[in-house]
């Protein structure tokens, strides 16, 4: 018998390979799930850490700006906030300039406690254009509210008002006073010039006011040039803050006069003011807080978080009297 040419495995090989191309091809394996393409993440809230907050503090004129230099540093430490921190001192151009690096750097909020009201408009436009947010704090500003997100600090007419309201009680008959003012053209200065106006008894007359800059070194010669001018002539001296009144203080001693022979009524509610009260030189000082730190702080990064704010936040306030100034000292905190 012949034998054929083709080994007979060599068939079943080539059959079998023609049967698998004619078998219908078989269902693909079910494809493994595979991770949905991630959703994009929920924008997580910021957090203080997260915060980088400039404070381009006007000076160091008095103690009441020490207390509100030591809030803003003390709070900005607790909370781990990154405060960018300088002073002016008591110079606009000086706080525009920290103000304009703060700009450049890309801050996420500037906190200004401006020296005087007018002035702002460039340097509060060049945020607003950088997108920061600028909070007003302490004295106010005269520029148009759209250039800030809100101001925070004292009602400086309503101070002004308050002391008016302790002369007309003290010299119901009337009389000559006079005024150691503010830094010229500050909010503070303004405010408690005009409310004290607005609210003094006419038969009680201002017969001269000048500045004292808020601080003890140029208060005490205005009063000292008062005191010569007018002498026998006053009733009475109302001083836009403790620092001034305790320098014009040093003034009054020197003259003679004694504690009580002039009412005297002042601003801030400083430790100073409360000595001044214990020993007799004051008969009143009005209340202005300068620990704003941590409202500050908690605006801005409700700020960051796209949070609704207050346009104006004003602090309630009192006023201070001799009677219980021994037994409030100690608890003080400026
Ligand atoms: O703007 C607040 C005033 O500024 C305070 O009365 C004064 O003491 C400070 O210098």
């Amino acid at each position: 018998m012949k034998r054929s040419a083709v080994p007979l495995f060599v068939v079943a090989l080539l059959l079998l390979t023609v049967l698998a191309a004619c078998a219908p091809a078989a269902a693909p394996a079910p494809a493994q799930p595979t991770a949905a393409p991630a959703a994009p993440a929920a924008a997580t809230a910021k957090t203080y850490k997260d915060m980088t907050l400039c404070y381009p503090q006007l000076g160091a004129e008095s103690d009441w700006r020490t207390a509100n230099t030591a809030s803003f540093k003390e709070t900005a430490e607790k909370l781990g906030v990154k405060l960018i921190f300088s002073d002016a001192q008591q110079k606009q151009e000086n706080q525009i300039s920290a103000m304009r690096a703060c700009i450049q750097q890309g801050v996420d909020v500037i906190a200004l406690p401006p020296v005087v009201e007018t002035g702002w408009d460039a340097v509060l436009t060049e945020a607003k254009n950088a997108n920061i947010p600028v909070i007003v704090v302490d004295r106010s500003v005269s520029a148009d509210k759209s250039l800030y997100a809100s101001h925070i600090g004292s009602d400086m007419d309503i101070e002004g008002k308050r002391a008016a309201a302790e002369f007309n009680k003290m010299l119901p008959n009337g009389g000559n006073i006079l005024e150691l003012s503010g830094t010229t053209g500050s909010g503070a200065a303004v405010g408690r010039a005009r409310g004290f106006r607005e609210a003094l008894n006419p038969n009680i007359k201002i017969i001269d006011s000048q500045t004292g800059n808020f601080t003890r070194a140029e208060g005490k010669p205005v009063m000292e040039a008062f005191l010569k001018k007018y002498a026998g002539q006053v009733q009475g001296v109302f001083f836009h803050n403790d620092d001034m009144a305790i320098g014009a203080i040093e003034a009054i001693k020197a003259a003679g006069i004694k504690p009580g022979d002039l009412k005297m009524v002042s601003v801030d509610g400083t430790r100073g003011g409360f000595q001044a009260m214990i020993d007799g030189w004051l008969q009143a000082d009005v209340e202005c807080n300068p620990l704003l730190g941590p409202q500050v702080m908690d605006l801005g990064l409700k700020l960051m978080n796209g949070e609704q704010i207050v346009k104006e936040a004003l602090t309630d306030e009192s006023v201070y009297y001799p009677d219980k100034a021994k037994e409030l000292l100690p608890t003080r905190q400026y």
